[in-house]
């Protein structure tokens, strides 16, 4: 009998862009398959809550800087990144206080005029768990498919999402909304 508690998405087939900058890249929620280490490479510092999914995410061989920490209290300095990641991580963060503190924590550690660039799945509130299958296709053409589990109920979508960042210091600057995921970049004011 289906189990109409679990919502899988069909496979989304995602091309992931290049991160246009000069300077410094910070990746939170870095671990897992370490989408955003192996496009910047060394420009990244990657912040996972997890070793196990940092060393998860080093089998591919990045050459970036790893962290495990809590993206709601980051080690970082004040205005230090050019640009701030979160691909496919704000799901694991269930709860919107903490999705709340780890924009703050993006906001403070960003640099004038530092961009926020958001990848998330839409989560909706009438499931209990969510199966997102995503066929990435990277700058360099490899191809990675994977399945991220996250908990259901969050009601992450690209308005609520939106809202927050609006509230916390942030300025819209693209937005698409791709039905069950949804981008965003932003500008931090
Ligand atoms: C499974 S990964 C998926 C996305 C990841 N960016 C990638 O490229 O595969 C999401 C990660 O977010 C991490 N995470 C969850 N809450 C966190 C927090 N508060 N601070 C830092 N990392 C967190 C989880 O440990 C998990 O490894």
């Amino acid at each position: 009998m289906e189990d109409h508690s679990i919502y899988t998405t069909s496979i989304q087939k995602i091309t992931l862009k290049q991160i246009q900058t000069e300077g410094r890249i910070l990746d939170i929620g870095g671990g897992g398959e370490g989408l955003v280490s192996r496009i910047g490479g060394t420009k990244v510092c990657a912040v996972d809550i997890r070793m196990s999914e940092i060393r998860e995410a080093q089998i591919h061989g990045p050459p970036a800087n790893w962290f495990v920490g809590d993206g709601q209290a980051l080690c970082f300095q004040e205005n230090v990144f050019e640009v701030v990641t979160l691909w496919f991580s704000l799901g694991y963060m269930s709860d919107w206080a903490i999705k709340q503190r780890v924009l703050k924590e993006a906001h403070r550690v960003l640099g004038e005029n530092g961009r926020l660039s958001i990848l998330a799945s839409r989560i909706p509130e009438s499931c209990e768990r969510l199966i997102f299958w995503g066929h990435f296709t990277f700058p360099d053409g490899t191809i990675s498919q994977i399945g991220f589990g996250t908990r259901g109920g969050q009601e992450q979508t690209l308005e609520r999402m939106t809202e927050l960042l609006l509230g916390t210091g942030f300025k819209i600057r693209f937005h698409e909304d791709n039905n069950d995921w949804f981008e965003i970049q932003a500008v931090k004011i």
